[in-house]
């Protein structure tokens, strides 16, 4: 391993130490010797319920001399454990101090002592005591922050040393499969475009979507959406384009614009598989071919179309230049499931900030108070966890499992101990589930369509009370309200040169790790980071 973190860089508390007034008038400074005081003050009894609390060794002593020198990742780690040991020692000395001084609190009012003290001494007695103990108390804060940032600290080095791994990982799986020394170069290079997570800036007005973007497979719609006679309007890329079935029933995706005079085509209607312009009535068929032309000679008259496929439910369509893959992605809810709504929404902001807000559970807490996190307690530390290929894994605390699925798809599966109750540790020990897609199709550099299906591993019933799609999707926009007037708030600031991803801490990661895989994109990268073999 090489060189992660300096003694410097953890700036622990241990060198910031200073024995309490109350320890130094005592003379104890280990967790032993105080004990032994307490002892003799409180008695046989007090000693033998207390004493174990404080029986506690100062870990001072285990210290590595390391201030300002380079460190490995083991011993960093053990510094940092050292330095949450005495975070842990240092705040049990602090409770001690209160407990020693409400002792005596109690032994200067005391009716025995009051017999042998004037009200003058007892007054000043218990000033002096009043002081120290809103010094101590104040210690006791102080402890508690130094406790957080340890943590803190604790877990960002845990994401350096993930980091660490997983590019050890990937460069030895490219150095095996590639053994050309120019690709390996171009491997080392995604590398290091990934791993500088400072430099993550993502401000100012919105660029034009890159056309390297564009080259993958987009769900647009649901089939249930798209009947026979129906057209589904969709922006993509900055275009307009309209789906609809052919004679054989097969989705099409046309240009929405007649090749006549530019009217917008899905305001006509479909006829025996043909979209019919309402202006004057041409006539196309799913490839854009116009095959009708009434009150004048046929011409040989083409729009533009795209590949447009039909899988699992959704219609999907290929936007880009190079030529479609072969396989579509699958998006199916793990076995068991059933979906009990489809919804979309045409949303005012650019997909990837809805993407950076879907990949984010540590706003949960803060942000939807009236919805599904009513009631939530604020964690002391929110993680996410990526034990496999990097763009999915599970939140911790929460018993929910997440994945960023290229080029804009959030799963996630949610463990629900009571039907609408979080519980469990993981998802894994919760009996039931609610498993949610969330696509956010780049409509513009504003605007976003976003598809959302629900499904679940229980109420099978569910799904056949009248009207539960509406309360389905009052529930959903309810939510997706409250996200959306700050992620509109933070466009606004984006365009105006604000980055939104100015200071990304240790539960940003997945959200992070999406706008990596998303610059690797648009640099070309031959391989991209993260990204699963499909
Ligand atoms: S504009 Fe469409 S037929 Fe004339
Ligand atoms: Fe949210």
């Amino acid at each position: 391993m090489t060189t992660v973190a300096t003694a410097l860089a953890l700036s622990l508390p241990i060198s910031l130490c200073r024995p309490s007034k109350l320890n130094t008038k005592k003379g104890v400074k280990g967790g032993l010797r105080v004990f032994a005081v307490f002892g003799e003050e409180g008695g046989i009894e007090k000693r033998s319920s207390w004493g174990p609390l404080f029986d506690v060794e100062d870990p001072r002593s285990k210290l590595p001399q390391c201030e300002g020198k380079f460190l490995d990742v083991n011993q960093a780690l053990e510094v940092a454990r050292l330095d949450i040991q005495y975070c842990d020692w240092r705040a049990r000395q602090d409770v001690l101090t209160i407990m020693l001084l409400h002792e005596k609190v109690v032994e200067v009012l005391n009716p025995l002592a009051r017999d042998f003290k004037s009200i003058g001494t007892m007054k000043k007695d218990l000033a002096e005591l009043q002081d120290e103990l809103t010094q101590a108390h104040r210690q006791v804060h102080i402890s508690e922050a130094r406790v957080a940032t340890a943590l803190d600290k604790l877990a960002y080095m845990e994401e350096l040393v993930n980091d660490r791994l997983l590019q050890d990982r990937n460069a030895t799986a490219l150095e095996q499969t590639s053994p050309s020394p120019s690709t390996s170069t171009q491997a080392t290079n995604v590398m290091q475009r990934r791993l500088p997570r400072k430099s993550l800036n993502v401000s100012g007005p919105v660029q034009p979507y890159h056309p390297r973007l564009m080259n993958f497979w987009y769900p647009v719609a649901f089939s249930a959406d798209l009947k026979d006679d129906t057209m589904v309007p969709i922006d993509c890329f900055e275009e307009q384009w309209v789906i609809f079935r052919g004679k054989d029933g097969k989705p099409g995706c046309v240009r929405n614009t007649c090749a006549h005079r530019a009217c917008p085509l899905h305001l006509g209607s479909v006829n025996e598989g043909r979209i019919q312009c309402p202006y004057h009535g041409w006539e196309y068929s799913t490839d854009g071919k116009c095959e009708k032309m009434p009150s004048t000679r046929l011409l040989d008259v083409k729009i533009k179309s795209l590949p447009c496929f039909e899988q699992e439910g959704m219609i999907w369509i290929w936007p880009g230049n190079d030529p479609p893959t072969a396989t579509l992605p699958s998006l199916q809810p793990p076995p068991g499931f059933q979906v009990h709504a489809e919804i979309v929404m045409e949303l005012p902001v650019e997909h990837g900030l809805l993407l950076d807000n879907l990949l984010d559970l540590a706003h949960a807490p803060f942000t939807h108070t009236s919805t599904f996190a009513k009631g939530w307690s604020v964690p002391s530390l929110v993680k996410f966890l990526t034990p496999a290929s990097g763009l999915q894994g599970y939140w911790d605390p929460y018993p929910i499992d997440m994945e960023f699925r290229p080029p804009c798809m959030v799963l996630s599966t949610i463990g629900i101990s009571k039907p609408g109750k979080l519980g469990g540790r993981s998802t894994d020990q919760c009996p039931t589930h609610l498993h949610q897609l969330h696509v956010c199709l780049p409509s513009s550099r504003q605007k976003t369509r976003l598809l959302y299906r629900m499904s679940l591993d229980f109420a099978p019933l569910l799904k056949h009370i009248p009207f539960m799609q509406y309360l389905w999707r009052h529930f959903a926009e309810q939510v997706l309200n409250e996200d959306l007037r700050l992620v509109l708030g933070q466009q606004e600031r984006m365009i105006n040169g604000a980055n939104v991803w100015n200071w990304p801490v240790s539960y940003d990661k997945l959200g992070v790790r999406y706008r990596l895989w998303r610059n690797a994109v648009e640099q070309g990268a031959k391989q991209l980071p993260f990204e699963k073999q499909m």
